[in-house]
């Protein structure tokens, strides 16, 4: 058998199969939460309101034609209220509908299995460290303040093929994890497929979101998975992590 074969059934449509499936979602189990919970007495950042201001370039297809990894960054910092569009731009709430929320991206049955951490360098007021996003309140969560920041993500990006280290020297790394159940819940064996191709829309809006502001991103698939989810605290089963993108200013 072509050694190609199992991986390649993996990216076909599944539909068939799923009409043969008895998922948990039909067999009544309950519902998983559609955030990860926090503690209350954790350190909750506010972000400023996004608006339009933001923005140095409006023009969509300015944006769209000029984008590019961007793996060379100025040492400027980001300011708060920049990060915060970039996380809604990825992540937001925009809506509510028979339950689920609706974001700024698409996703196969509003299924939203991702959080977003950020490792923060070079944030204006805010101290480098771990933080994770909680789109539901658009605030940001303190995980824990890290010493030795560039080292750790020197140590997670691994080696890099293009620039060496380049994400080290970024104001943000934004990582995406995912809670698989969210849409297995659902979706049962054909939500991996999903999955996949839902975290693609969330890393193009954090391109076009940074293009549309003079910041940079690089996408990032090379990366020590056993590090991070242990960084992060995550058990490597339930939730890991699934991608990750640096971003910082163009030079
Ligand atoms: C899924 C994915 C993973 C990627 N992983 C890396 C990476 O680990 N390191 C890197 O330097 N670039 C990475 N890239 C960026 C690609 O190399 C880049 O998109 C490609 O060379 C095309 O260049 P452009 O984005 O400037 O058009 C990745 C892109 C994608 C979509």
């Amino acid at each position: 058998m072509n050694r190609y074969a199992e991986n390649r059934r993996f990216l076909k449509s599944n539909f068939s199969e799923f009409a043969t499936l008895k998922t948990d979602k039909m067999k009544g189990t309950p519902k998983p939460p559609e955030f990860k919970p926090y503690e209350p007495d954790s350190q909750i950042i506010d972000l400023p309101a996004v608006t339009e201001n933001i923005l140095t370039t409006q023009n969509i297809y300015t944006c769209i034609k000029e984008r590019r990894s961007t793996r060379f960054y100025s040492s400027e910092h980001l300011s708060l209220a920049e990060l915060s569009y970039l996380l809604w731009a990825t992540q937001g709430v925009t809506g509510v509908k028979g339950g689920l929320t609706l974001r700024t991206v698409p996703c196969s049955g509003a299924t939203h299995s991702f959080e977003t951490y950020l490792l923060i360098r070079n944030i204006e007021t805010i101290a480098q460290g771990l933080y994770r996003y909680l789109p539901q309140e658009h605030k940001l969560l303190l995980i824990s303040k890290l010493e030795e920041i560039e080292h750790k993500i020197n140590q997670i990006t691994l080696d890099q093929p293009f620039v060496p280290r380049f994400a080290s020297k970024a104001a943000v790394l934004f990582i995406w994890s995912t809670t698989p159940y969210r849409s297995e819940w659902k979706y049962d064996l054909t939500a991996h497929k999903k999955i996949l191709i839902d975290v693609g829309h969330v890393c193009q809006n954090l391109y076009l979101a940074s293009e549309s502001i003079g910041a940079g991103t690089c996408a990032i698939g090379i990366y020590d998975q056993a590090l991070i989810d242990q960084i992060l605290g995550l058990d490597g089963e339930e939730e890991f992590v699934l991608y990750l993108a640096a971003v910082g200013k163009k030079q």
